[in-house]
């Protein structure tokens, strides 16, 4: 592996998933109650370490392939409208500064810096570094609440099932940290983090279908829906033609995702899930659809 791919593999990695990290934190933070504040003060203090983290990201925004940038993976157009409603509706920080420096870091890419090589690799080492004593830490805090949760020691408005699964997706994150630590290409087609975001997907809809109002009988039915269809596509991934029954529900649900961001932040359905959230799947299916495309 060059230098070049390093720094590539580590700025898209850690770009991704610093937001993605910082996020979870947000929300874990916004569904705890006041007895168990010292969770809530321990995940707002991984979240400004994240956000940490992404605006040293930023600094190497130059080295980000066309494909992250442009694939709404990183921020969406409503990426900072939901930042506001935390900190309307929940009281959560957010930090807008960020949010707007990396949206428009990514609509202007500057150019790729000559001569400056050896520095941007000391950086991007750093990151990776960085991001894994941060996604390890946290990984430990969430185990700690969802064994709390499970035991009836602490209560939250998020079900301990979404502990397990922003874990698995903080070691996920690790383990392709560890690999690029190893020398090897993060971003080739890799069936193995296809199927692990397909996984997640039929989660996501399944918590969805659970955050509805009863009332939207609709929604519930398109969540159910979409639950199946995800799992169905695990059934096939392996074979002929697998790829492309989940592209196709993956779109769907983007499609689907996108019209309820519009529709939280409009107050046209109701749902006890943050509109973050919802925005935060929706750039985690734009995520499953670039790597699942690099196979073409
Ligand atoms: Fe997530
Ligand atoms: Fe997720």
């Amino acid at each position: 592996m060059t230098r070049e791919q390093y720094i590539t593999d580590a700025v898209e990695l850690n770009m991704f998933y610093s937001r993605i990290l910082k996020e979870h934190c947000a929300l874990d933070a916004a569904g705890l109650p006041p007895p168990v504040m010292r969770f809530v003060q321990s995940f707002e203090r991984y979240k400004v370490h994240f956000e940490m983290l992404l605006g040293e990201c930023l600094e190497i925004i130059s080295h980000l392939p066309a494909a992250a940038r442009e694939a709404g993976e990183m921020v969406t157009d409503n990426t900072a409208k939901c930042e506001n409603k935390m900190r309307e509706l929940y009281g959560v920080s957010e930090n807008p500064r960020i949010t707007a420096l990396q949206a428009e870091s990514i609509s202007k890419p500057s150019a790729v810096p000559v001569g400056r090589l050896p520095i941007i690799y000391e950086h991007a080492v750093k990151l990776n570094g960085k991001g894994a004593e941060l996604a390890k830490g946290l990984t430990e805090l969430t185990q700690t609440v969802s064994e709390s949760l499970r035991t009836g020691q602490a209560a939250a408005a998020f079900y301990p099932a979404e502990c397990t699964h922003q874990i698995l997706e903080a070691e996920q994150y690790l383990a392709g940290l560890r690999l690029l630590e190893k020398g090897g290409a993060v971003y080739g087609y890799n069936v193995s983090a296809v199927r692990f975001w397909t996984e997640r997907h039929k989660e996501h809809a399944l918590v969805m279908r659970g955050d509805l109002d009863p009332s939207e009988t609709a929604d519930i039915s398109l969540a159910n829906g979409f639950a199946r269809e995800f799992n169905a596509a695990l059934a096939v991934l392996d074979g002929e033609n697998g790829l492309d029954a989940l592209v196709g529900t993956a779109e769907r649900f983007a499609d689907y995702l996108n019209t309820l961001v519009d529709r939280q932040l409009s107050v046209k359905v109701l749902t006890r899930m943050p509109v973050l959230q919802a925005d935060h799947i929706l750039r985690e299916t734009n995520y499953l659809l670039r790597i699942a495309g690099i196979k073409g």
